[in-house]
């Protein structure tokens, strides 16, 4: 929570454009400075003053009061309840609103846009998905006549500064506490390390991006928790970094939307992306790719999205959302797969998970294989294959007497555009 309180009301002689501020905490705090530090420039280019028309915590202020003087609302409270009413009653009341909040607009997109359309007031949201990278805004302007094929982004920086950390070392332990002392995990780290505050981003992209409506629960997403520092270690033999990636794709006629651990080569654009930075890559036949990274998170550094939001709203540049089509949802998707394989050191291993990967049309790109002692390690990276075919050839290598624990697999993103 921010100590400055923010000062309410207009310069003298300015026609103010007034904010109504719902939370005061790491981001409304440093939303309320930095609006009194650029108010005067926004002035400036824009003929009106920015300017705090009233705050509402838990212990001060009063919704009805605020809505009532606000030109826009900006809501910073985050979770469902009662931002989800907030915004809902402020767009009924033709007031256009800015938002960070992640959580509700992945689990209650459709009911926000749907109200923004019917009131034709704005809804804007850049700080919701990948901290200050525009890529929001990217996506709804500049891009809105590219026929976008695929996102790859790295929405969560905690992650990835982990994944960074467990690159140079660092068991996994060390890593979310080395994260958590620099300040980039919190206390309850679970919806970061899980994947679902990733996922949650990628189900925005992915409504951006495909015009088709995608709730939380159609993400697919796993963790980072069960990596093993031996699979980064192994990988990087073989030329690959590990990162927590969400993908959103046009496949098979349909749309894929997921967040899991990929392994990328060094060509990749994402590769070289470390720390507790965001990065979100778009790819498309008319534009090749396009990359943009940057801060993932941070009090001061959302704020200047929020505030960028709120500029956009003052210049008219922001419309209402446009209406959804739909696409289903494919769950069955093609990559390359790192596998990796504990098995006893004896003679006609290799050939004996070769001609089962072999039945299963998977064949092999790149092998490494260490001996230590009574055991051996296999790890090898699959040409592209369809994942369940994947799942059922290891599934039978697993039922090998000399394979010693349950294969690991992890998928392995194959362009490098270099
Ligand atoms: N922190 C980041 O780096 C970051 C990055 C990107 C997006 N976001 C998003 O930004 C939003 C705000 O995050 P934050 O980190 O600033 O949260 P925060 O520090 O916990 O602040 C929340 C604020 O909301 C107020 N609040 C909570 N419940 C309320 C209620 N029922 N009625 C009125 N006010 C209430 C709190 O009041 P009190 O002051 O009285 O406690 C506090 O001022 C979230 O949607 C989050 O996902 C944050």
């Amino acid at each position: 929570m921010s100590s400055r309180a923010p000062t309410v009301g207009g310069g003298a002689g300015s026609a103010p454009f007034q904010v109504g501020l719902l939370g005061h905490g790491t981001v409304g705090g440093a939303f309320a400075v930095l609006l009194e530090e650029r108010a005067a420039e926004i002035e400036r280019f824009n003929g009106r003053r920015p300017v705090i028309s009233g705050v509402l915590t838990r212990t001060q202020g009063d919704f009805e009061q605020i809505l009532s003087d606000a030109d826009l609302l900006v809501e910073l409270i985050g979770g469902i309840e009662p931002a989800r009413e907030y915004l809902l009653t402020a767009m009924r009341a033709g007031k256009d609103v800015v938002s960070a909040n992640k959580q509700l607009l992945s689990q209650h997109g459709e009911e926000l846009f749907e109200t923004a359309r019917e009131y034709g007031v704005r809804l804007r949201f850049e700080a919701a998905v990948a901290g200050v990278v525009p890529v929001v805004r990217v996506l709804e302007e500049s891009l809105s006549a590219t026929p976008i094929e695929r996102i790859h982004g790295i929405v969560n920086g905690t992650t990835n500064f982990m994944l960074s950390e467990m690159a140079h070392g660092s068991s996994y332990a060390q890593a979310l506490a080395e994260a958590q002392r620099r300040g980039f995990a919190e206390a309850d780290p679970s919806d970061d390390v899980s994947g679902r505050d990733a996922a949650a981003k990628m189900a925005i992209l992915a409504r951006l991006a495909f015009g088709t409506p995608v709730h939380l629960n159609d993400v697919r997403y796993e963790g980072i928790e069960h990596l093993h520092v031996d699979d980064l270690e192994y990988a990087r033999e073989l030329g690959l970094g590990l990162k927590l990636l969400g993908t959103a794709e046009r496949r098979q006629g349909g749309l894929s939307v997921r967040v899991h651990p990929a392994f990328l080569y060094s060509g990749h654009p994402l590769a070289s992306v470390s720390g507790p930075f965001n990065a979100v890559t778009v790819e498309s036949e008319a534009i090749t790719e396009i990359t943009m990274s940057g801060p993932g998170a941070g009090g001061r550094q959302t704020a200047s999205a929020v505030l960028g939001d709120v500029v956009s709203v003052m210049t008219g540049g922001a419309r209402p959302p446009a209406p959804p089509l739909a696409l289903r949802m494919v769950e069955d998707v093609e990559n390359a797969f790192y596998l990796h394989l504990d098995v006893a050191d004896r003679p006609g291993v290799l050939a004996a998970v070769m001609q089962v990967l072999g039945e299963h049309e998977v064949s092999i790109k790149s092998v490494v294989q260490r001996g230590m002692g009574e055991r051996a390690r296999l790890v090898m990276v699959t040409h592209s294959v369809i994942e369940s075919t994947l799942r059922a050839a290891v599934e039978r290598v697993g039922e090998f007497d000399f394979v010693r624990n349950t294969p690991r697999t992890i998928c392995v993103i194959e362009e490098e555009f270099v």
